[in-house]
């Protein structure tokens, strides 16, 4: 999980946004990325971080937490919205 990632798979998770199987994101075993791994990868495989842009992310964080309200799942708390975001941003495109 710590090897650097392949930058073909980078480049097909970007282009088809829904990568298949076990896609390794960077720092896997962190809490951060832990974190991300079971809040973001419920409704559909897990997208990689560097799909978009930080500010992309941004945009996305609150659409994906009206995702959650609609289908009745807890939203994220403020806590753990600070801790994706920074994720993201250490990792965007
Ligand atoms: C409650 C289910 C649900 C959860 C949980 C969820 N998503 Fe989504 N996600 C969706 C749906 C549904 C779509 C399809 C586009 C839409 O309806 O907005 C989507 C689409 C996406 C897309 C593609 C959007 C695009 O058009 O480029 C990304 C990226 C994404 N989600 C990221 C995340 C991240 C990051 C998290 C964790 C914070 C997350 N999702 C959690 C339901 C969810």
């Amino acid at each position: 999980m710590k090897k650097a990632l392949a930058l073909t798979s980078i480049m097909a998770a970007a282009v088809t946004g829904c990568a298949t199987g076990p896609t390794p994101i960077p720092d896997a075993g962190s809490p951060a990325a832990r974190l991300y791994v079971s809040k973001c990868g419920l409704c559909h495989p897990l997208p990689h971080p560097k799909r978009n842009s930080y500010r992309e992310w941004q945009h996305l964080l609150a659409l994906m937490q009206q995702r959650m309200a609609e289908r009745g799942m807890p939203v994220l708390t403020g806590e753990e919205k600070e801790t994706l975001l920074g994720y993201l941003q250490r990792h965007a495109r």
